[in-house]
């Protein structure tokens, strides 16, 4: 049996119907059972655990063969301390960890996740590494995911309404989109499959490189939207753009500091682009199933 945490986010989810689909029994824990009835329907056993309480964690983990480790929500983007937060989920993880005798975990980290400053909320996830990894006798497998395909979708309403994609980064620096379905199945198949020992870190870098000049052109062709353009917000104007819209300073300070850490390359890829670090999904099959749904239905409502 495996165990998969943030079950009801977009990687967990697909770490559940991807061992459920190679035959495993699988329980999906989140902070509702209700939210996850769509899980239970397809054969997973649900179970109520907040990623904050250990003691729920670690009745959640009991007899698991594996478990995947992931500190949700990507963003809370009103926190005052979002760090503090990240780490208030990497202790339960790992006390849940330790106390449960789980032997074999796959945890979700970024890239960028090697350096301990300068990478924004990355920051939190090295600090999540280097905890649960001092746990002795767990084989651990870091996952340093690239940077979100799904990222993308919060700029559906300035292109559907302005014909314009604005984000800090250098528009020709090619950038390791990935989707996180891709992430999640890969998260299922190593639990199930994978066959590393101590701690190990795989990188996963997506399709291919793809620049956001380049990733603004494919959603222009999917969508008919010739005029649409990219431009490269400057990092203060970025941060008052995320302080007007209700992101906390402390949030706002850290999505700045990811725009600086990678156009500078402070965070990037190390690992060579192999079959084991590539992922399946293109830019233009996310583009065509998520993001221009999405925006047909934003120029429809008008
Ligand atoms: N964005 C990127 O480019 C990027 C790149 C690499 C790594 N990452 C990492 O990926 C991880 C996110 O993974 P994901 O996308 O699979 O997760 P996710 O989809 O963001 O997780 C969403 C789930 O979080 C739970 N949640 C919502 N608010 C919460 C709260 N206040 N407290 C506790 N749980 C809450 C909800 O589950 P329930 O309601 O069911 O509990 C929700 O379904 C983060 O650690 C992030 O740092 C992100």
């Amino acid at each position: 049996m495996f165990v998969i945490t943030g079950a009801g986010g977009r990687t967990g989810r697909a770490a559940v119907l991807r061992l459920l689909a190679a035959g495993h029994r699988v329980r999906a824990v989140g902070r509702s059972t209700q939210r996850l009835a769509d899980l239970a329907a397809q054969g997973a056993e649900v179970w109520e655990a907040d990623p904050l309480d250990p003691v729920a964690l670690t009745d959640a983990f009991r007899g698991a063969e594996g478990i995947y480790a992931v500190i949700q929500p990507n963003y809370l983007p009103d926190h005052p301390d979002f760090g503090a937060f990240q780490d208030r989920v990497a202790a339960s993880l790992t006390t849940a960890v330790t106390e449960s005798g789980v032997t074999r975990v796959v945890g979700l980290s970024s890239w960028g996740a090697g350096h301990p400053e300068g990478t924004g909320p990355v920051k939190g996830l090295h600090r999540f590494e280097q905890r649960l990894s001092a746990v002795p006798g767990v084989d651990t497998l870091w996952l340093r995911a690239g940077y979100f395909m799904e990222n993308l979708l919060s700029h559906v309403h300035n292109a559907a309404t302005h014909h314009r994609i604005s984000a800090p980064f250098d528009p020709d620096l090619p950038l390791p989109f990935v989707s996180t379905p891709d992430i999640g199945a890969r998260a299922g198949d190593e639990l199930a499959t994978g066959t590393w020992h101590g701690t190990e870190i795989l990188e996963l870098q997506g399709e291919r490189d793809v620049s956001m000049r380049e990733a603004v052109g494919v959603i222009a062709e999917a969508v008919g939207a010739d005029d649409l353009t990219y431009e490269q917000s400057g990092i203060a104007d970025f941060h008052a753009e995320l302080r007007d819209s209700g992101v906390s300073v402390d949030v706002a300070d850290m999505m700045a500091e990811v725009g600086e850490a990678v156009n500078s390359r402070h965070t990037r890829m190390e690992q060579p682009r192999t079959g084991r670090t590539s992922t399946p999904t293109s830019i233009e099959r996310f583009v065509e199933e998520e993001f221009a749904p999405r925006y047909r239905d934003n120029v429809r409502r008008g």
